[in-house]
């Protein structure tokens, strides 16, 4: 069934524009070949070649691309952040120190709240005052279980004030007032001697809150209300109206964009309200070969199930790429920027847990998907500006899960932890020449890449393996540069199904890695399968 064929260009980042380029870069790529050639009968995996163009870095890759969701959904805010002031775990002001410590490690850039589709149900005004006095209600979309509304806007605010992040809140359009969405921006930013203002500060906060971006609404194509694009797009520009600027804070507005393939939604709302708008978001999970009834197990599966997945995420390339095409259409100075402010895996729940609670485990198959889908952002920067994994603690992709005091770290946050070396780095293009990851009919590319060169000029590069079963070889030559030093960092394991539990918490952890070589100014790097590794070059 292996594996290999021979290679044909693959230019994901850099159009051929002239034929100049394309002559460039078959050179650089011959040469590749060339310097590798003499080895070539001594490897036993075929070689992938890279080529990173580190003088040709022009956009950003927005720290934002490594931000959070947390929805009242199962036990991501309850036991996963918030126990309470009388909690026996140690907590600020109610608030888990061991998850706010572990997320500050990765550098949490912004979070996402309340939901999701209990934001187009949520309340705003029940959730502040004091604690014991604010009304109960019925989580009716997550497992119609009793909503305290222990944990609302003041607590929110605090815990990313204790993460150092920005604050992403999503208004409630789909059964929420205007009016209600003014009196909530008006309540966190304002700083007059308005009713909202002095009513926060009645709640113990003086201090306006600067809260950086504002979503008008959620999925409003589904849970958040069953719209057509037409008919959202019209309340959007009414909503967004009223969501204004006080007291020197500058909000960014965001409208809701399509679930995965959904292009007649995204240039219908651009073209209706795109003017009115900062940025729009798009939702996009992948499972295996499951549906959505029957999505598949997290930690039982096999390499149909691991291909798969593979595949699937892979098609976060061409719908980024074909929502970018329409906004460059509709957008052409690129002043909107594409949120994707929910992503990421969605498997069946653990056996045993409540249906509505989304409780599923993390693999090192996960951590795989996780590094391409940051791969794929990162290498379309310029217009995604933000990324939000769902979700942060004890639903869905994860990067902690909880149980009681204890907590684990699961192999995505790991890949969160490695990627943090691209917030706010240069992308810098790459150009990759490689073979197949081939099972049964189907195959993917075998390898993932992307690159980008930090403030101080240095260079990162993350790469993932997608064969479970073969190593892969890769001979990269960096253009612009001349590598004198090279180190890395790898996650990987023995088996494909490997993950955290609270009784073997480190049994997908990084590693450091040296299976390099720099010869030539070619650095060849072998990969384990199943594998991410981030390079840091010198
Ligand atoms: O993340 C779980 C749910 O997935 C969100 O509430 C919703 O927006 C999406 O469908």
């Amino acid at each position: 069934m292996k594996r290999f064929k021979t290679e044909k260009l693959i230019f994901r980042i850099v159009p051929i524009q002239n034929i100049f380029f394309f002559l460039t870069v078959i050179l650089i790529v011959d040469s590749i070949s060339t310097l590798t050639a003499g080895s070539a009968e001594r490897q036993e995996t075929p070689t992938n070649r890279l080529v990173i163009h580190t003088d040709k870095g022009k956009y950003t890759i927005s720290r934002n691309i490594y931000g959070h969701f947390s929805e009242h959904l199962g036990r991501c805010v309850y036991e996963g952040f918030w126990v309470g002031e009388d909690s026996p775990i140690p907590n600020t002001r109610g608030i888990r120190k061991d998850v706010v410590e572990a997320l500050r490690k990765i550098q949490i850039p912004v979070l996402r709240w309340p939901g999701g589709c209990f934001a187009d149900e949520y309340h705003w005004k029940e959730g502040i005052g004091p604690r014991e006095s604010r009304p109960a209600m019925v989580n009716t979309h997550w497992g119609m279980v009793k909503e305290t509304n222990a944990f609302g806007t003041h607590e929110f605010l605090d815990l990313c004030e204790q993460l150092g992040c920005e604050a992403y809140i999503a208004g409630n359009v789909g059964s929420g007032t205007v009016e209600e969405m003014q009196d909530w921006v008006e309540y966190m930013t304002s700083d007059a001697d308005s009713e909202m203002a002095n009513l926060r500060r009645a709640n113990g906060r003086d201090k306006p809150w600067r809260i950086r971006y504002f979503g008008v609404g959620n999925e409003n194509w589904g849970c958040g209300g069953s719209m057509t694009p037409e008919y959202y797009a019209d309340l959007y520009n009414r909503f967004q109206t009223y969501v204004r600027n006080y007291s020197g804070n500058r909000i960014v507005k965001v409208a809701c964009g399509p679930g995965s393939e959904n292009y007649h939604w995204i240039r219908t709302v651009l073209e209706r309200a795109g003017r009115r708008m900062d940025a729009i978001s798009l939702h996009h999970y992948v499972r295996g070969s499951g549906n959505w009834t029957r999505k598949g197990s997290a930690t039982k599966f096999d390499e149909k199930e691991w291909f798969a997945l593979m595949k699937n995420t892979l098609t976060i390339y061409p719908l980024l790429e074909n929502n970018i095409e329409i906004m460059d259409e509709i957008d052409p100075r690129g002043r909107i920027d594409l949120f994707v402010d929910e992503w990421g895996t969605w498997w069946d729940v653990e056996p045993g847990t409540n249906p509505g609670f989304l409780y599923q485990q993390n693999t090192l198959r996960d951590a795989v998907s996780c590094g391409i889908f940051l791969n794929a952002f990162n290498r379309h920067c310029r217009r995604v500006r933000m990324a939000n994994i769902a979700q942060t603690i004890n639903v869905l992709q994860a990067m902690i899960l909880t149980k009681d005091e204890k907590m684990i770290l699961t192999p995505t946050y790991h890949v969160f932890e490695m990627y943090k070396v691209h917030h706010d780095a240069t992308m810098l293009p790459v150009d990759i020449d490689c073979g197949d990851y081939q099972y049964v009919e189907g195959k993917v590319p075998a390898i993932d890449v992307s690159a980008s060169k930090d403030k101080s000029g240095i260079i990162h590069v993350s790469i993932c393996n997608l064969d479970p079963l073969e190593p892969a070889n890769v001979a990269s030559k960096l253009l612009g540069t001349k590598p004198v030093n090279v180190s890395g960092r790898l996650l990987t394991a023995d088996d494909m199904t490997a993950h955290n539990t609270f009784n073997k918490p480190e049994a997908v952890k990084p590693s450091v890695f040296n299976d390099f070589s720099l010869s030539d100014d070619i650095l060849t790097i072998k990969l384990p399968a199943k594998s991410v590794v981030v390079l840091e070059i010198r």
